[in-house]
């Protein structure tokens, strides 16, 4: 059979510290956004909701990740799990409250940083490489309600601060990094990546914009002590990409969806991957209102400290169409027309393999950079028979397809160093704080309370996407 694959390939699986640790509140660890963000199905309308202020009310709302999967004490049997499906890389994130509580203390948290530094050298027992999120969704709570979150600037230094601890503590062991999860995600959910309420400047384009300029120079900063510290690491930024279309040929929809690629898709990776603001910054943030603060030697920090591959999600395409009525995309999370041609998952969200091919061109021909899918995946409901066996199809087929339009792109010519498909463990869901949405390898015996006994079966996909790794995506079937 050809290889498909280059060798070295990195195949894995991808979580984050919020959805699968649990102990939100042992050996130290201080209160992060995520902690205080309730769970169900009206998450992301309590959250947008105007008077919603991180604060904790657990009269009214369930914290399932205050539990996760409890994976702060389960790890071994994890990673042991994921050795058994043949993961060269497994990514996960550090959660900066384990390392610095309330993010402004001057000295780490020992206990936190130990608990990684298990974590990391079980990984390396099993030849497994980590590859470390610095920020996935996790400001300490009290950076949010003290400081508004990262329009503030002060945060920059903080965040450093647990930068250098980390990168320092573990840059000799691992050589992957990336800075903030999906920053662009901002565009709809700035709450989650920029700790911003509706009170703090959710919906006020300056904060939203001052916000990112602040993770810029931050994750520039972290480029740059990376590389000091160890100049075999590879960091990356990371982001959210979604495949626009044009609804028809109509010259209006065309412009409007290269104006969605670039104010979504690419205006925070252009930044961080080429080092300076696009030529249409100017114009998007004078039609917004927005007047930045760029402090001396913010750009040229950026410019020197560019990331060294683009890691990114993928879950859905979007479907532009601003001169009629449009049919919506119900459910799509990314909002959108409804797309004729494309199915949906039990979610919404519209299902689209040729997308994934079209966006890995579209993002290698811009960045000429090596490119690492670091979440893809299905949400489905699982039914498991009574020896808790679950016959996952779906999901097989969702990964085959995906897989294979990933083939394709390399034979396009695209230079892909990796996958690691999303919550390789079932974990609780980021935009709905379910257990129920599951996307793993493993069924984790849970519901959306967490209640259950947390056992870990394998399903019916472990075992094929233990045969994809084994033969190198070579054998699909
Ligand atoms: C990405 C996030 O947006 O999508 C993850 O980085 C998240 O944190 C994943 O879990 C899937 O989204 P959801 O809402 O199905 O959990």
């Amino acid at each position: 059979m050809k290889e498909r694959f280059p060798q070295g390939f990195m195949w894995g699986g991808a979580t984050a510290a919020n959805q699968v640790e649990g102990a939100y509140n042992e050996d130290g660890k201080g209160l992060s956004i995520v902690d205080a963000i309730p769970g169900g199905k009206s998450r992301l309308a309590i959250v947008s909701s105007p008077d919603f202020d991180f604060t904790l009310d657990p009269s009214r709302y369930t914290y399932p990740n205050h539990k996760g999967i409890d994976h702060y004490h389960r790890f071994r049997e994890d990673i042991a799990l994921f050795k058994e499906m043949g993961f060269k890389c497994y990514r996960f994130s550090i959660a900066w409250t384990r390392i610095y509580p309330n993010g402004v203390e001057k000295q780490p948290n020992e206990a936190g940083l130990r608990h990684y530094d298990e974590v990391i050298a079980t990984c390396l027992a099993h030849g497994i490489e980590p590859v470390i999120t610095l920020s996935h969704y996790e400001m300490p709570l009290h950076l949010a309600t003290e400081f508004g979150g990262w329009k503030n600037r002060e945060v920059i230094e903080h965040f450093e601060r647990f930068a250098r601890t980390v990168l320092e503590r573990y840059g000799q062991k691992v050589k992957y990094w990336m800075t903030f999860n999906e920053i662009n995600s901002a565009v709809h959910f700035p709450m989650m990546s920029q700790s911003l309420t509706v009170k703090t400047g959710a919906l006020d384009p300056q904060a939203k914009f001052q916000a990112w300029h602040n993770q810029f120079v931050a994750s520039s900063m972290a480029v740059k002590i990376a590389h000091e510290t160890n100049p075999a690491i590879q960091i990356g930024c990371m982001i959210i990409y979604a495949t626009a279309y044009a609804f028809d040929c109509n010259p209006l929809n065309q412009l409007a969806t290269l104006k969605e690629m670039q104010s979504f898709n690419f205006y925070c990776a252009d930044v961080q991957a080429k080092g300076d603001y696009p030529y249409y910054a100017k114009s998007l943030w004078k039609s917004l209102g927005v007047t930045l603060d760029i402090q001396p030697g913010d750009m040229a920090l950026i410019k020197a400290h560019t990331v060294d591959y683009i890691g990114f999600s993928y879950y859905m395409s979007t479907t532009i169409n601003k001169t009629a009525e449009a049919e919506s995309a119900q459910g799509n999370l990314l909002g959108g027309a409804r797309n004729p041609f494309l199915e949906a998952s039990d979610w919404g969200w519209e299902i689209d393999p040729v997308g994934l091919r079209i966006g890995l061109n579209q993002l290698y021909d811009r960045y000429q950079k090596p490119l690492f899918i670091v979440e893809n995946g299905l949400g489905a409901i699982d039914k498991p028979d009574e020896n808790f066996r679950v016959e996952d199809d779906y999901r097989i087929n969702y990964l085959r397809q995906h897989i294979e339009a990933m083939a394709e792109a390399i034979d396009d010519g695209v230079e892909l160093m990796g996958y690691t498909p999303w919550g390789c463990i079932d974990l609780v869901s980021m935009s709905t704080g379910e257990m129920s949405k599951r996307y793993g390898f493993i069924y984790v015996d849970l519901d959306d309370t967490i209640s259950g006994t947390g056992n870990r079966y394998k399903k019916k996909s472990f075992y094929w996407y233990q045969k994809v790794i084994a033969s190198n995506g070579s054998d699909l079937s």
